[in-house]
Formats: structure tokens, sequence, C-alpha cells
């Protein structure tokens, strides 16, 4: 038997990804930029068993069915099974450091933790570039938790996506007193997976065009406002970003609306970038950016808007691969 573990910090994405060029291999349309967050971490164990007939993945103690595991998992152990010529199953236990109950995201952390360590098992020794174009066909947002801080992801433009890799542009100390509120509203229980929302949005966005337009345009001063530790300018392009996605949504046919009524209340509050910027994945719990200086009075916002809970992160520096402690 194998066996190999890692952490992975979970990144929320200030230039979104919500699109893809190619779905077997989940090339995206567009460059994304992300950061990777100290307060939402997944730990992934795995076990290469030649007994085994097929891959198990649990999260959090809940098994995962056939379906959900050859769609995300199973692309990254398969890729692993080619690399290292060993054709052996595996057996994936997962735990996030935070409750499953609170919608959070996970899922790029624990695919991202679920390549590092099934990379360690085999003995692989891989760059981190590399880990992160088989951390890409998992899932595509599990490729930037590879690394910590904060991170591009080159969409690359050749059809075997030989180009379509992460890199690290600041370490995760570039701007510390940056930190982002995660307020929880709701358990987020029904919706459409990223998965199939952004394959309805290629196929009937007529906005579409015109929101890659916008992402290459503006880029470049969403780089500049991190290396300029820039907050007005980070915050502004934060909620422009983020309303440009839901704009795309909006347009889709049938409509996706990931938004709720509290994510509204939160758009009213901070939608003049004065103090903060938020940001929406796909899913009604915002994480907002704010200065440290300012974190208390932000909090104080979202708990009068109906936050049961805030969690603060700061930025993480990356994951570990190995066992706890
Ligand atoms: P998100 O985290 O982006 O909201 P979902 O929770 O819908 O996405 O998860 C998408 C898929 O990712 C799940 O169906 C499951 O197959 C896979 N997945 C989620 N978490 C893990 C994990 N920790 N390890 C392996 N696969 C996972
Ligand atoms: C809204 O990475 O979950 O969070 O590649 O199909 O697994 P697949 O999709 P996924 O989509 C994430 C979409 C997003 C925006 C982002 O993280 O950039």
């Amino acid at each position: 038997m194998l066996e190999g573990e890692a952490e992975a910090p979970s990144n929320i994405a200030i230039v979104k990804y919500w699109g893809k060029r190619n779905s077997a291999l989940n090339l995206p349309l567009n460059d994304s930029l992300s950061i990777s967050l100290e307060a939402l971490k997944v730990r992934s164990k795995v076990v290469f068993d030649p007994e085994l007939s097929k891959d198990k993945v649990r999260v959090n103690g809940v098994k995962l069915s056939d379906e959900e595991v050859k769609s995300y998992a199973s692309r990254v152990l398969d890729r692993m099974r080619e690399i290292s010529g060993k054709s052996i199953y595996a057996v994936v236990d997962s735990w996030s450091n935070f409750p499953s109950s609170a919608g959070l995201a996970s899922s790029a952390a624990g695919i991202a933790a679920l390549t590092l360590a099934s990379s360690d098992a085999l003995g692989l020794k891989m760059d981190p570039k590399e880990l992160s174009k088989i951390a890409r066909l998992g899932s595509g947002s599990a490729c930037r938790s590879v690394y910590g801080g904060f991170v591009i992801w080159h969409s690359g433009a050749r059809d075997d996506g030989e180009d379509s890799f992460c890199e690290q542009i600041f370490t995760h100390d570039h701007w510390r007193d940056l930190v982002d509120l995660i307020p929880i509203f709701t358990d987020e229980k029904k919706r459409i997976s990223s998965r199939k929302g952004m394959s309805v949005s290629v196929e009937t966005s007529n906005l579409m065009k015109c929101r890659l337009e916008f992402v290459r345009e503006t880029l470049p001063s969403v780089l500049d406002s991190i290396r300029n530790r820039d907050a007005k300018k980070f915050f502004e392009m934060t909620i422009r970003h983020s309303n440009s996605m839901h704009a795309i949504m909006m347009d889709s046919f049938p409509p996706l609306i990931y938004l709720n009524a509290m994510s509204l209340k939160v758009i009213d509050s901070f939608g003049d970038g004065k103090i903060a910027g938020y940001t929406f994945d796909a899913g009604p719990n915002p994480h907002v950016f704010t200065l440290r200086k300012d974190a208390e009075s932000v909090e104080k916002t979202l708990i009068e808007l109906g936050a049961t809970k805030v969690i603060k992160s700061d930025i993480s520096a990356g994951p570990r691969v190995g066992k706890k402690g």
C-alpha cells in the first residue's frame, strides 16, 4: 500500500473563472486570479491499495457516489496512475477545518490536497506548476490551491492544456493588512453546480464575449492594485469582477441566480468600495475583503445584516505535504 497526506487552502477568485474552452481538460476561456485562504483548509489522505477495484472518496465522513468520484477525484488519480505507471486504485479521506454545513466551497482545496497527497504517495517529484495542471483536471479552481498567496491561472491556448497552469504572483505576506471576512448567512444546500452552470452560460449568454474582453482589459489593473497595495482600486476591481460574473449568470438561459436577499444587502452596504470589496462565487455567501483597521466595523455591519457567524481569514502561505503536526 502506498500512502500520502496533504493539506491545501481554499482559494477565492478575484478575477473569476466562468466558462471553458474544453470541458474534458477543464481549460478556461480566461485567465483568473485568486487569493489562498488560511482559515479554510482541507486535508486529504490517499491510500493506493492493490486490493481495490475502483477509487473511493469520503469527504467529512460522507461517501461520494461513483459518478461524483469519476467526474472529479478520479480524473486526478487517473493522471497520477498514467505518470507513475502504477495501475492501483485509491481510497481517499478528506476533512475540512470548517463546518461543511456552512455552504463554503471546499472542492478546490480538497482536490488540490488530493493531488499533492497522491503525488507524495507515489513518490513522484513534481513541481507546483506540474501539480497545478493535474489538479486542474479534477476541478478548474483546484489548480490555484496548489499555491499560497496571490495566484494567477494562465488560461493557455493549446488544445492539450500544457500551457494552462498556475503560478504565484505575490507571496502571502505581500499585503499583511488585507483580510477576508466571510459571513455565513445560509447553509446553501440546493444550487446548480459551477460545472453545470458555466456550461449553460457558455451556451446561452450573449454577454459572455463582452465579459472576456472586460477581463482581458482589466487584469493588469487588478495586478497593479495588488502590487501597489492600493486598497481603493483593489476593492473596486473585486466588486466589478464579481458583478461581471453574476451578470453573465443572470444573462444565461434559464437564468442562474446564486445570490439571495442577504447577498443583495451586502452589495448595497459595500458596493461603493470605500472600506471593503465583496466577491461571490456560485453561492450567496460573500467574501468581504477589507483592511485590518476596518475589520471590526465591517464585521459589525455583517452581523447587523443577519450573519450568524463571520470567519476572518488571513492569506495562506500555501499547502503542506505530510501528516499533521
Ligand atoms: P464547490 O466546492 O465548488 O461548491 P461541490 O461541493 O459541488 O463544489 O463539489 C463538486 C464535486 O467535487 C463533488 O461532487 C465531489 O465529487 C468533488 N469533491 C468535493 N470535495 C472533495 C474532496 N475533498 N475530495 C475529492 N473530491 C471532492
Ligand atoms: C464561481 O472550479 O468548481 O468558483 O472546473 O467544472 O470543477 P469545474 O468548476 P469549478 O468552478 C469555479 C467557479 C467559481 C469561480 C472561480 O473560482 O474562479
